[in-house]
């Protein structure tokens, strides 16, 4: 009877035992298959994968590490990460990789080195894990070839750099044509009002003169007659072009008596009314802007006559928290300003762009108000420096 307890004692033992090491068998088994498939996994990777330990050295690299070495994986692990990346970048990986064993927690870091007299980037994300089944840290690194975006970015900077140069450039060249356009424009100005000017009209009393001589020869009274009044209207297109090129009334009276003096032939001229007012304060301003401000007044009465079929016309200057804002509102039939910025450069007309950008060398802002039957509003405001 104790025999046969004895005996099913040992062979439950046995049985007990048996079914454990099979168990123990398929666990090791599963582990061995997994291991194998991560291996696969980290290997088949477009990134270096490595293991760190806590001396700073490997303990493992992937095929791609290797190949971006240049050394076997064998010949890599047990290497110091200081040796293996070559130049001052591994300092930061190190300091990286410090920081990561004593806090615990995930860090990513792009750094420099040089293999084989050739620079790279590796944008390297730190993992902290523990060993298995001890409580030691070791890091996962995996690295990320950045060279050719790094290379990338850099072209592009440098790019980026010398269009802004150039671009400075063109705005100072911009800006010296124009100032080179209006000085040019008021010495021929002067040279036409001073010297043709003076010689038309002499001419013209020299005409004169020989009319009231010449009673008895009818023909040629006739043909002094015609004369005269051709250097008259000549006299009078020639005031009208130095006026239109630059007004000595600008420079001489201020920008308020040349609005009214040009406002006042305007109106002669096309039957619309305008409308000016502004304080007197404006002439103290700087003979730059004052010039710009003409300009802009100029070309914003030849767009009413050339595409408003307006009859009133709204002049306003004032000075308001260090700008001076000047305004030119009509009546007419207006336009959609969108419609105009869709166009290409090379469709739009000239005049708004070349204020625009005489605007824009003071340091102000041109804005354009407009809508189809409602009239249009072109204003501009500069700042005023303090004297
Ligand atoms: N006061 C306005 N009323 C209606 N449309 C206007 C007015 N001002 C400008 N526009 C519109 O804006 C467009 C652009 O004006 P801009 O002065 O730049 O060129 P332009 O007058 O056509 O040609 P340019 O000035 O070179 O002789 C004009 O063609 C016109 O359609
Ligand atoms: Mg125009």
């Amino acid at each position: 009877m104790v025999l046969v307890l004895v005996i099913i004692i040992i062979s439950s033992v046995l049985i007990g035992r048996k079914r454990l090491l099979k168990s123990r068998y398929k666990r090791l088994r599963l582990l061995k298959e997994s291991e194998a498939k991560y291996r696969n996994l980290v290997e088949s990777m477009d990134d270096s994968v490595f293991v760190i330990d806590s001396n700073r050295k490997v303990l493992y690299a992937n095929s791609k590490l290797s190949k971006l070495l240049h050394q076997t994986s064998e010949n890599i692990c047990g290497k110091s990460i200081n040796d293996l990346f070559p130049g001052n970048g591994v300092k930061r990986l190190m300091r990286c990789i410090d920081v990561v064993f004593e806090v615990g927690e995930i860090d990513k870091i792009e750094f420099k080195t040089t293999i084989n007299h050739e620079v790279y980037w590796l944008e390297t994300t730190l993992i902290p894990r523990y060993r298995h089944n001890t409580s030691d840290y070791i890091i996962l690194a995996i690295s990320r070839n950045t060279t050719e975006r790094r290379k990338m970015e850099d072209d592009l900077k440098s790019l980026i750099g010398t269009l802004k140069s150039q671009q400075e450039t063109l705005k100072l060249l911009s800006s010296e044509v124009i100032r080179a356009q209006e000085a040019e424009r008021k010495r021929i100005s002067r040279e036409l009002h001073d010297e043709v000017g003076q010689a038309l009209t002499a001419i013209s009393i020299n005409l004169e003169l020989i009319r009231q001589d010449s009673v008895a020869m009818k023909n040629l009274k006739q043909r002094i007659h015609d004369c005269k009044n051709l250097v008259e209207k000549t006299i009078e297109d020639l005031h009208r072009v130095t006026y239109e090129l630059r007004p000595a009334m600008l420079d001489d009276l201020g920008l308020l008596p040349a609005f009214r003096s040009h406002a006042k032939n305007y109106e002669k001229r096309t039957g619309i009314t305008i409308h000016i007012d502004g304080p007197e304060e404006i002439e103290q301003l700087d003979s730059e802007i004052k010039t710009v401000i003409y300009r802009v007044f100029q070309e914003g009465l030849n767009n009413v006559v050339k595409h408003a079929q307006a009859n009133r016309v709204k002049i306003h200057i004032e000075m308001n928290r260090g700008k001076v804002i000047f305004s030119i509102s009509d009546n007419g039939k207006g336009f959609n300003t969108r419609s105009l910025l869709r166009k290409k450069p090379e469709e739009r007309g000239l005049g708004l762009q070349g204020i625009s950008e005489r605007v824009r060398i003071v340091g102000g802002h041109l804005h354009l108000k407009s809508k189809p039957r409602q009239g249009t509003i072109l204003q501009v405001d500069i700042p005023v420096a303090k004297a």
